[in-house]
């Protein structure tokens, strides 16, 4: 049985009276709440503040980006040893965002997991189609192509304990959500493409879905069989609402 995560992902929103009032209230709102993780990603300026307020939660800690490096000469960098100091887990890799604004290819995304892995971190890797993809029905090739980079250097077993989320580019930021159905048919064919290496990983591996989810749509997308939760954006800046995503799950 797989366990839902749903994360937050701030992206460059934040400061230090946003990020009390924020974790204040989504610690009391989520108290007690049982059957999902939940996970947030504040820019990694705020992650000590983030540390102290989620000491005695079981809210779990995440960032947005990790380097392939722990220490050297790589100016504006942040390093695994470091997120794990200021007790990061789960790190975002991949984001379309960085993928686009900052030519992160396939090939050093894939570094990043394998960065991520061996310092014992969970890479949090997001694939996803743009619109025109969409329109060319290139969709699972693209998924799988941004897969593969992973599979093919690490080896499948390489997914064991990471999550994946999907997050199709024309959903994102744009209150055009997919459906639960297209979602769950994307999610069940990345899911397929992954048991014809291992049905065994493909079956335990989280896929997250992302992209305009809100309140309103999250139980509609959770109750379909291959989606384990969701990475949120805009929503997850708000506590009540994205409370409301992870009760949901
Ligand atoms: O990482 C989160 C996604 O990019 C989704 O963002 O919920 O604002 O559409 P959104």
């Amino acid at each position: 049985m797989r366990r839902p995560l749903v994360m937050g992902n701030w992206k460059l929103n934040g400061s230090k009276a946003m990020v009390t009032e924020l974790l204040n209230g989504l610690n009391a709102e989520l108290k007690g709440v049982e059957g999902v993780d939940v996970a947030v990603a504040p820019p990694v300026m705020y992650l000590a503040q983030a540390e102290q307020l989620l000491a005695d939660s079981a809210i779990k800690l995440g960032a947005q980006n990790v380097d392939t490096h722990n220490s050297g000469a790589f100016t504006g960098d942040i390093s695994a040893e470091m997120l794990k100091d200021f007790g990061a887990t789960h790190i975002i890799i991949g984001h379309s965002e960085r993928r686009e604004y900052h030519q992160e290819s396939d090939e050093f995304v894939a570094q990043k997991f394998a960065f991520l892995k061996e310092n014992g971190l969970t890479p949090v890797l997001c694939i996803g189609e743009s619109e025109a993809q969409n329109e060319a029905g290139e969709t699972l090739a693209v998924c799988a192509r941004q897969l593969d980079a992973v599979i093919q250097s690490q080896g499948v077993e390489a997914l064991n304990g990471a999550i994946i989320a999907y997050e199709p580019i024309w959903a994102i930021g744009t209150g055009k959500a997919a459906t639960a159905e297209q979602a769950q048919e994307i999610h069940a064919a990345i899911r397929k493409h992954i048991a014809s290496y291992s049905e065994d990983v493909a079956s335990k591996v989280v896929i997250q879905y992302g992209g305009s989810v809100k309140a309103g749509n999250a139980a509609e997308l959770f109750a379909m069989p291959d989606i384990d939760g969701a990475l949120v954006g805009g929503a997850a800046l708000d506590a009540a609402g994205f409370a409301a995503i992870a009760k949901a799950a």
